[in-house]
């Protein structure tokens, strides 16, 4: 695949098929995330690759961390019944975890380089048809969820991936670069 094609035409994916994705691709992604430039080559990245009966634990923790934050909000329940399901709908998910560096600067550039790693890991399955939709929201700062995967605390979720193929692929929408862009000769 042309990766101009690949940057423009990945999506984030709302609706999966409920396909497995093959390890061999998971496992391309995580050993392409990688390649993220990366200052001082601190490699700062950690993934979770999250399954079966794994998933379906941390689809609920994503219903408590819904609930518990939108607890006085109208629907709450069935918001976080419907966080938890459509975490239930994919066939693996990838938690992306930042080892935070005690001097601020090198932090936010540990973080520039996550983000980019995370970025990686939606291309690479993009090439392969695998959609992605990167999530940040309050699972992330869920402290029975962190505690779950065993984190420290000086290591961040950065995102998580909710991976599968594709079942709809929506359109993108972007102003044009160049609306954005002013050229000093
Ligand atoms: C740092 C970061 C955090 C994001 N967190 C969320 C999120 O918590 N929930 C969500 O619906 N989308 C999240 N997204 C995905 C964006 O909403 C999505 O990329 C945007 O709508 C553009 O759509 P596209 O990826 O199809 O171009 C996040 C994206 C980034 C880069």
């Amino acid at each position: 695949m042309e990766l101009v094609e690949a940057i423009r035409g990945r999506r984030s994916i709302n609706q999966f098929e409920s396909d497995p994705v093959p390890d061999s691709i998971l496992k391309e992604m995580l050993q392409t995330a990688v390649w993220s430039p990366n200052h001082h080559l601190s490699e700062p990245w950690q993934f979770v690759v999250i399954r079966g009966q794994s998933l379906r634990q941390m689809a609920e923790f994503r219903k408590e961390a819904v609930l518990a934050k939108n607890r006085e909000k109208p629907h709450a329940e069935r918001r976080a019944e419907k966080a938890r399901d459509d975490l239930l709908k994919v066939p693996c998910a990838i938690v992306a975890v930042q080892t935070v560096d005690e001097n601020p600067y090198r932090a936010e550039e540990d973080y520039a380089a996550m983000t980019m790693a995370v970025y990686n890991l939606t291309l690479v399955a993009y090439s392969h048809h695998v959609g992605t939709y990167w999530h940040t929201g309050p699972l992330v700062v869920f402290e029975p969820f962190r505690k779950w995967l065993g984190l420290r605390a000086d290591q961040r979720i950065v995102a998580y991936l909710r991976v599968g193929y594709p079942h709809l692929i929506p359109q993108g929408r972007r102003t044009d670069g160049l609306e954005r862009t002013r050229w000093l000769d």
